[in-house]
């Protein structure tokens, strides 16, 4: 037996192993170097989205059916290697709404957690827990599990935002729970900004107890953490690898913001090359200013504001940023962390 390579299938085997299938048993050497490899093997593949298709694909979309009949009106960022799965990595959703002027994308809660990426418009509100807040481009919006959550659009433009959830980790533990609250929103119960001034002041209530695993803001404004990153890019010290990349966390435990997925925001200085490196996690980015490409083994993709794409886990990426360029990004990294799956290569560096 050997991890790379399958014992020979000879007549009297192969005559074995379908006697013993069917009484639903298989024989581990002949499969165990497609399930135990020597490095991560995957389905996923490296892909990019433009926006501007994407934006056209998602008006028309709202000729054909609002945004109450469809529960969500989202088009599903589908990995080209994992087709018909619902997958934009193996472990991770990602999906683009569309919420036009005056609809409603009703209040409902499940299991999975969600992340929500302003792309277009400004001002729609996403409510959670009975507190609204307005979304702005590039504000990093969660809503966690179990949490009711609806959507709303008073302005007098469409909105779009990525949706990124754990949907592939919940199904894989077939644990997926979910209600609807009815065809409405919410009543709103807080006032909006309540979450982000609790806990998003670099204090917390004196005797506040953890008691979710999901951090209390749910709307990291794009404002606030550029304007870090810009205080922090007069220091000029450049990751070779990230340039200057950060992580959202959750501020009563320092961890991830939510559970399951890790999220991030890169600076990359005008010309920057970053040296090559790989993870454990695959990886989807969004360009929120900027533009350049990133190379994902081997293959080159280039980017503008908005578009989103996608690296497998362990293939080599680098990127290279033409003027100076913020990414966001997310992964199931958090998860992988917690199970001590979690590896990366920095190549030299
Ligand atoms: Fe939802």
């Amino acid at each position: 037996m050997s991890l790379t390579s399958k014992p020979e299938e000879t007549p009297e085997r192969l005559a074995f192993y379908a006697k013993i299938d069917k009484q639903a048993f298989t024989p581990l050497w002949a499969v165990m170097s497609d399930i135990i490899t020597p490095e991560p093997k995957s389905g996923c593949r490296a892909h990019l989205w433009k926006f501007d298709a994407a934006r056209a694909h998602l008006m028309e979309a709202g000729g054909l059916i609002t945004a109450k009949e469809a529960e969500r009106r989202v088009l599903i960022l589908e990995n080209p290697g994992l087709r018909g799965l619902s997958k934009i990595t193996t472990s991770l959703y990602a999906g683009l709404q569309l919420v036009m002027p005056g609809e409603v994308a009703p209040a409902h809660r499940h299991s999975q957690s969600a992340l929500r990426f302003v792309l277009d418009g400004s001002g729609a509100h996403t409510a959670v827990n009975g507190e609204r807040t307005m979304m702005k481009y590039g504000d990093f919006v969660i809503t966690p599990p179990t949490a009711w959550h609806d959507h709303g659009n008073q302005t007098e433009a469409p909105m779009i935002w990525l949706d990124g959830l754990d949907i592939p980790i919940v199904s894989h533990f077939d644990a997926s729970f979910a209600e609807g609250y009815g065809d409405d929103e919410q009543p709103v119960s807080r006032e909006t900004g309540d979450s982000l001034a609790r806990y998003g002041a670099n204090m917390l209530p004196v005797d506040y107890k953890q008691e979710k695993l999901a951090s209390p803001i749910f709307n990291y404004p794009y404002a606030r953490s550029r304007e870090a990153l810009e205080r922090m890019k007069a220091q000029d010290e450049w990751d070779p690898c990230h340039g200057l990349k950060m992580r959202y966390v959750n501020p009563v435990d320092g961890g991830h913001a939510m559970p399951t997925i890790a999220a991030f925001l890169q600076l990359l200085p005008k010309g920057f090359k970053s040296a090559a490196y790989r993870s454990t996690d695959a990886t989807i980015y969004v360009c929120v200013e900027g533009g350049g490409r990133t190379t994902i083994g081997g293959e080159k993709f280039e980017w503008g504001p908005k578009d989103i794409f996608v690296a497998p886990s362990w293939a080599w990426v680098t990127h290279e940023a033409e003027g100076e360029s913020v990414l966001f990004s997310y992964s199931d990294r958090v998860a992988q962390e917690k199970l001590g799956l979690f590896r990366q290569d920095r190549g030299n560096h």
